[in-house]
């Protein structure tokens, strides 16, 4: 196998890529990958050229977005500046999120990267949700936003570096000829989800390390203060770049901590030798990039570090040899299919790329924006520090509500349900990620068979209503409960608004219908049980993280703000996993007379808290609001 170093029109043609501008854009991934992503790049030279190219679009184009919205005057007004005082690197940043959103629905880049990146999702069939995570690193890595804990640090490594993690495996894993998804690893192979889960904080750690310079540049320090103060490191010696005897000793405790999961994650033996080959060799790399940070710790302070280019090779020449074998007795079995190069925009009578060839964008009805509450209100805008990521709601007081108007009680859910559309927009407005509302518990089947059948036949209505009004928003719904006695068309009703909207971005709405705390905490342990007898987890290696890949929805992060309506002050079995540090708030609003101006009204009052997680407040109080908008 022969690695040009620049790879010739012939190379790209051979991937079916003839168009120039989507060629340029291939090229400006690949070297972005070279330089910030040395190892990956490395690892990406052992697979066959059309799956080389896709992982450097996947990881390449977001290096791009990074330097173009790092660059204070970018060239040519693409991300937005005139290279005048033009708009700051968030706004940027969103404004390429926003064209590549665009250009994504049209199935048409109009820059090169864009060009590229969207040309390997629809080639790859590449659900647009996982580059929302990689839109999340880079706004978090935009605000340089200092982790005070090591379990917020591993959250961000939770959230963002595992799924991505876990999609790059799905492609080497469907080039092996498998067909698994990330999803399907995580939910069905718990071991598996956990190796990865060890793997990518070894991955995160290592690349925190690596990166401290540059991001020292821009007085980000990327590591906990925890670690800090663990450490005994002050922050301004680690911003003056002063290289103490606690520096180099935490350096080297922390390259240790990143080496020991690396040994503890043993990754998923795959059926393709070549795929095991990558495997391997990324974590020596990963293994070499430790060795070469803990032997000259004060270095970091100054610039990334390279890999020692002997010990480099001595890796890489045998793994190209052997990976180039593995192919050649195993050729590479998929042939994704590469849509036609773009037609140039404007082209009378042709479709865009999406169009053409992948039903991927082409069924999915563009995404609308939310519409604006009648009265006119506008969100307050919250700065990134005070935005909660997670808003749970326990919709509480339908039955008062009706019952003080003379009305059924099924009544106050139905207009319970109108009250949830409207906070769903206020939510999307105001940019909240996850919105989880409690709609039935394991408890209310105590009710009159009475109401229960009337809930039982709203449930499945207006979650259909809920689905239909939300679902050009681009709200994803997930559903957290248990199917034991609920009807058939409830569980489908819930299952299908899941199916339709997997790919979706804007934000998650949970669902907890059937649901219940202390069952969900239950039928998890249950499960994990399960899995220790059969011996596929070790009862040692549980953790809390370990313990929560086997809740209802794993994904779902912890709750920031939990609110309940109503007028009582309990959370009723609600989330008591997930909302052990969250900020309560009771409102006397009954549910159907809320709207999302209470909504926001809550998210500024959560924007005052202090969140102390135990510990004592380190950071001088910031301003929460930057415009109210009201
Ligand atoms: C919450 O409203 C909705 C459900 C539990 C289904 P309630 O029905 O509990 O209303 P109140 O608390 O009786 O007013
Ligand atoms: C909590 O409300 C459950 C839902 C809102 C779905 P309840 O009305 O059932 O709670 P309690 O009975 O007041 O605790
Ligand atoms: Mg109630």
């Amino acid at each position: 196998m022969r690695h040009p170093a620049v790879p010739t029109t012939r190379f790209y043609q051979r991937c079916g890529i003839r168009d120039a501008d989507l060629r340029r854009g291939y090229e400006a991934c690949r070297r972005a990958t070279r330089t910030q992503g040395e190892i990956e790049y490395a690892v990406s030279l052992l697979m066959p050229p059309p799956l080389r190219i896709a992982t450097w679009a996947l990881l390449g184009a977001g290096y791009c977005v990074d330097n173009l919205v790092d660059a204070a005057d970018a060239p040519g007004g693409e991300i937005g500046s005139t290279g005048e005082a033009g708009p700051g690197r968030a706004e940027r940043l969103e404004a390429w999120i926003s064209a590549f959103e665009a250009d994504l629905r049209d199935g048409r880049g109009t820059d090169p990267v864009r060009k590229a990146l969207i040309h390997t999702m629809l080639t790859w069939n590449v659900p647009p949700g996982f580059l929302h995570t990689q839109f999340e690193e880079l706004r978090q890595d935009v605000h340089g936003k200092q982790c005070a804990t090591w379990q917020e640090w591993r959250r961000n490594s939770q959230l963002i570096v595992v799924p991505f993690a876990l999609r790059a495996a799905s492609l080497l894993l469907r080039a092996a000829g498998l067909s698994a998804e990330p999803e399907a690893i995580a939910a069905g192979v718990p071991e598996a989800a956990m190796a990865w889960q060890t793997a990518a904080d070894a991955v995160y750690l290592t690349d925190s390390l690596v990166d401290l310079s540059d991001d020292l540049d821009r007085d980000h320090v990327p590591l906990p203060q925890e670690a800090l103060d663990e450490a005994g490191v002050r922050r301004v010696d680690l911003l003056a770049r002063r290289a103490t005897p606690a520096f180099e000793d935490m350096v080297r405790h922390l390259a240790d901590r990143a080496r020991t999961c690396l040994d503890r994650a043993p990754l998923p033996r795959v059926l393709h030798p070549a795929v095991s080959i990558a495997f391997d060799t990324y974590t020596d790399l990963y293994r070499l990039c430790l060795k070469t940070v803990a032997d000259a710790p004060a270095a970091l302070l100054h610039r990334r570090p390279a890999l020692p280019r002997s010990a480099r090779l001595r890796l890489l020449l045998p793994a190209r040899a052997k990976a180039a074998l593995a192919w050649g007795l195993f050729p590479f079995p998929i042939q994704p299919g590469p849509p036609p190069d773009p037609v140039p925009v404007g082209a009378p009578g042709k479709l865009g790329l999406a169009e053409e060839v992948r039903p991927l964008a082409a069924q999915r009805r563009p995404i609308v924006p939310p519409t604006p509450h009648p009265s006119g209100a506008r969100p307050p805008k919250l700065t990134a520090e005070a935005m909660p990521r997670h808003v749970a709601i326990v919709m509480d007081g339908n039955g008062r509500w009706a019952t003080n108007r003379g009305l059924a009680r099924s009544d106050g859910h139905r207009a319970g349900g109108e009250a949830l559309v409207d906070v769903v927009h206020g939510a999307l407005e105001i940019g909240l990620k996850h919105l989880t509302v409690y709609a039935f518990s394991t408890e209310n089947w105590k009710r009159p068979a009475d109401e229960l059948l009337a809930l039982m036949d709203e449930i499945p209505k207006g979650l259909r209503r809920l689905a239909n009004d939300t679902e050009p928003l681009g709200v994803r719904v997930r559903w957290a409960g248990v199917r034991a006695r609920l009807p058939a068309d409830v569980t489908e009703a819930l299952e299908d608004a899941e199916r339709a909207t997997r790919d979706h971005t804007g934000l998650t709405l949970t669902l907890c219908v059937n649901y219940g705390g202390r069952t969900e905490i239950a039928t998890a342990a249950a499960k994990l049980a399960r899995d220790a007898v059969a011996r596929r987890i070790d009862p040692g290696s549980v953790s809390e993280h370990a313990f929560s890949r086997y809740l209802h929805v794993p994904e779902l992060p912890d709750v920031d703000l939990l609110l309940r309506t109503g007028g009582d002050q309990r959370t009723s079995n609600f989330l008591p996993w997930q909302a052990t540090y969250a900020e309560l708030l009771f409102l006397d609003t009954p549910w159907p007379d809320v709207d999302r101006r209470d909504l926001w009204h809550a998210m500024e009052q959560y924007a005052r808290r202090a969140r102390r997680y135990g510990s004592v407040p380190r950071i001088p109080a910031q301003p929460t609001t930057l415009t109210g908008l009201h």
